[in-house]
């Protein structure tokens, strides 16, 4: 039994008691499937794997170390924004010639610091990333193998946080300045060119918007290569959609034919950049109703996990599904589902159907194994989230709760 399923009426990761787990470590906390994991990389790389495809997990959807092993021993390469994914993704045995380094920002340091360890290239947003990283490059003797971002223009169709192809956003180099990017590239030292990158936006639903990025990419290869630029990898980055509360979503077979059609013939070696597609449905979190608190005009179920715990609601409207622990015959009975955080945007679910759950019981919110406990924090005083890792029948703390007496031992009075 893999993923999260219920078992004898208690939902379960893999075929661990999310009750007993509660017991055992005290709520909230994440819990991750180890085979869904697994089951999610294949479910990937399966239907592109005539093409050799590089799978470079997006290490910002979820940097916990045994994630990254488990996706590390699956043969995943690493999408890294920022030394620190890299030193995470080393330290999680990914070869650094299966790391790409993403990101608008690149210190000089961090340039110095993925050379010298080899990393397999650096994607550039801009052209004065071009001309530091040559001179880094130069500096130290070496030769970096430098990809392109491409802005291609496209709007894409998410939430508008989350949309990074367009005019206007600080993403990519336009379209436009392909032309300026390409010279400097050519005139620079210590620069190998390697190819392009693209990457529009992320939790796409909509494929077409691939389809309209990548034919775009196809095109630049064309052209560039009868400019006499030789263009061995693209880099389709992340952005796959997964589907959250009571969402459906095409069959990722649709994503993997539009690649073949629109970029499977140019001869390049192909690099994906998936975060939320791998881990977003490997992970849930698992919380106590503290109150069931009977308002005037609505009910509320007060929550021990707050928006410091999970943001996307908050930051993005995202609505998680929410599952009770005890599997109930009961009529749901629909109650605001918020957390003790003092902000009104605490809310996980507006009017939510939820059936047997009252006061002291258990939940889990799904689509919790990705910008989940990556993005939470500490904020109104309290601990970081317990991480917990299910293999089949046994689980491992991955990471321990940690407690604010500890975090005050990180400041100076
Ligand atoms: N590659 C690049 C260059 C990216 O910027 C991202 C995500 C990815 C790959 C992975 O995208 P994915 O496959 O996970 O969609 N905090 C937001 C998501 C921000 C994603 C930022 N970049 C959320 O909670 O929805």
């Amino acid at each position: 039994m893999t993923g999260f399923t219920y078992r004898n009426g208690v939902l379960c990761a893999d075929s661990v008691s999310l009750s007993v787990l509660a017991d055992q470590i005290g709520t909230p906390f994440y819990v991750y499937s180890e085979t869904r994991l697994r089951e999610n990389y294949a479910a990937f790389y399966e239907p592109l794997k005539d093409l050799n495809p590089l799978i470079a997990y997006a290490v910002k959807a979820n940097p916990n170390l045994a994630v990254l092993r488990v996706l590390a021993a699956c043969g995943a390469g690493a999408d890294a924004t920022g030394a620190g994914e890299i030193e995470r993704a080393a330290e999680a045995g990914i070869d650094p010639r299966k790391i790409i380094f993403s990101g608008v920002g690149k210190t000089r340091e961090e340039i110095a610091a993925a050379l010298k360890l080899g990393v397999l290239q650096f994607n550039c947003e801009s052209l004065p990333e071009i001309e530091a990283l040559s001179a880094v490059a130069q500096s130290l003797n070496l030769v970096a193998p430098i990809a392109l971002r491409v802005n291609p223009n496209i709007a894409a169709r998410t939430h508008y946080k989350l949309a990074t192809g367009e005019m206007g956003v600080k993403f990519g180099i336009d379209a436009v300045q392909l032309p300026d990017a390409m010279a400097l590239i050519r005139r620079l030292p210590a620069l190998a060119f390697k190819g392009f990158q693209v990457h529009v936006g992320t939790h796409l639903f909509d494929y077409g918007n691939f389809r309209d990025s990548y034919a775009k990419l196809a095109e630049m290869v064309r052209f560039w290569r009868g400019e006499g630029f030789s263009i061995e990898r693209l880099d389709l980055g992340g952005g796959v959609g997964i589907p959250y509360d009571g969402q459906t979503q095409a069959p990722f077979a649709e994503y993997a034919a539009i690649v073949h059609e629109t970029v499977g013939d140019l001869g390049c070696e192909l690099a994906f950049e998936p975060g939320r597609r791998l881990v977003g449905d490997a992970g849930v979190l698992v919380s106590r109703v503290v109150y069931d608190k009977r308002g005037a005009s609505k009910r509320f179920l007060i929550l021990d996990a707050g928006m410091n715990d999970l943001i996307r609601p908050a930051m993005y409207e995202a609505r998680h599904g929410i599952l009770p622990v005890k599997e109930s015959a009961a009529e749901a009975e629909a109650a605001d589902v918020v957390g003790p955080i003092c902000e009104t945007s605490d809310l996980f679910g507006e009017a939510y159907l939820l059936p047997g759950v009252d006061q002291g019981d258990l939940v889990a919110i799904q689509q919790g194994g990705a910008y989940a406990s990556a993005m939470s924090s500490n904020y109104n005083g309290r601990a970081l989230v317990p991480e917990i890792l299910v293999s089949e029948d046994t689980f491992r703390i991955v990471r321990r709760r940690i407690s604010v007496r500890e975090q005050m031992g990180w400041e100076e009075a």
